[in-house]
């Protein structure tokens, strides 16, 4: 629609005119689309420039809020390379070469409105600093990161989507202090990392947290108690034993989804009433006593009705010792089962 109306108004300026509008700037812009890439008029803030054996940022017009880089071979990016695209909203770096010695300091600074910034695939060891303020979005996995600089975050306080799974992250580097500033986060991806502890320092905002692939063995006894919004927890393919899992851990009010598959339980853990979804699959669990984990005793139980009973909807149990049948209990506690994988 805008490009229309610009079209329009190019019209009727005349031609010749010695005066430039804002108008002829903006064509100008358009046509400064790097020859090396696509500017479709359809998406007049959208410059292309994937997949084309780049090995340096081409000049970007002005213009540009969407800035799509992504599978090249571009192992640099300067201070200067972005210096004119200060509107840009949205840069996607996925799937280059881009190492921290790549990156000249500063690299990000000119860019006041950038919320999205993807570096997925890159050589980067350490998340990149500094960061502007307005991100919301920074997608950082299979890279080599093993360090977060003290006080990146600070004053990233829009972030709600942190992502640095597949990295090289030891616990030494995911500290309260390297954390500091998220103050908005909602989902923290550190999956595929090398932590042997759960992060401490999460913000109170945090609603999914994924943990995947790592060597977890224990959950301190209150790690959740500041982390209240928590509704997805991802710990498959950890090292947790029931005796790393304090009684009622994972009683949290706003849980809906927890997976626990792949790790060394031998017992079904505290079932919280909410939760909607339960990964067991995969541990050493032997046998499951539905009045045992029921979260609501048995006498109560009776007085429930099916909308206030325990939420959980499905469950995964096999790849454990567990032998069919269902236990009758477990589906008289448990009425909104859906689904049970034996
Ligand atoms: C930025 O814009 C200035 C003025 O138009 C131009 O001379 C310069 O080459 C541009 N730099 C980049 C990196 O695009
Ligand atoms: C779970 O937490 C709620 C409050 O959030 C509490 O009332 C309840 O007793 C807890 N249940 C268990 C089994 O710890
Ligand atoms: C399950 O546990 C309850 C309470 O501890 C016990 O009374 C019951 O016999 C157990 N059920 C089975 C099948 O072992």
């Amino acid at each position: 629609m805008e490009l229309l109306v610009v079209c329009v108004a190019l019209l009727f300026s005349g031609s010749g005119g010695a005066q430039e509008t804002p108008y002829e700037d903006y064509m100008a812009q358009l046509k400064a689309c790097p020859k090396e890439c696509r500017c479709p008029p359809s998406f007049p803030n959208a410059v292309y420039c994937d997949n084309k054996g780049l090995k340096r940022i081409p000049v970007i017009p002005p213009y540009t809020w969407y800035l799509y880089l992504q599978n090249n071979l571009i192992d640099a990016l300067s201070a200067d390379a972005l210096r004119n695209a200060t509107q840009l909203k949205w840069l996607n770096l996925n799937r280059n070469k881009i190492s921290n010695e790549g990156l000249e300091e500063g690299a990000f600074r000119a860019l006041p409105n950038l919320v999205h910034l993807y570096m997925e695939d890159n050589q980067l060891t350490s998340v990149p600093s500094p960061l502007p303020s307005t991100l919301e979005q920074l997608r950082l996995s299979r890279n080599r990161i093993s360090k977060i600089p003290v006080k990146v975050f600070a004053g990233l306080g829009r972030l709600n989507l942190l992502d640095l799974q597949g990295n090289k992250l030891q616990d030494d580097a995911v500290t309260e202090v390297s954390l500091k500033g998220l103050n908005g986060l909602v989902q923290i991806n550190l999956a595929k990392n090398q932590l042997s502890s759960m992060p401490p320092g999460l913000p109170p905002t945090t609603a999914q947290l994924f943990l995947d692939g790592n060597n977890i063995e224990k959950i301190p006894a209150g790690y959740f108690k500041g982390l209240p919004k928590v509704s997805f927890l991802r710990l498959n393919h950890n090292k947790l034993a029931n005796g790393g899992l304090p009684r009622n851990v994972f009683n949290l009010s706003n849980i809906l989804d927890l997976q626990l598959s792949h790790n060394k339980l031998t017992e079904v853990p505290f079932i919280p009433p909410g939760l909607e979804h339960l990964h067991l699959d995969h541990n050493k669990i032997k046998t499951v006593n539905g009045t045992e984990i029921c979260p609501v005793s048995a006498s109560s139980l009776a007085h429930y009705f099916e909308e206030n009973g325990p939420r959980l909807r499905y469950l995964r149990l096999d790849g454990n010792e567990v032998k069919p049948p269902i236990p009758w209990d477990l589906m008289l506690c448990f009425r909104h089962l859906r689904a049970v994988v034996i």
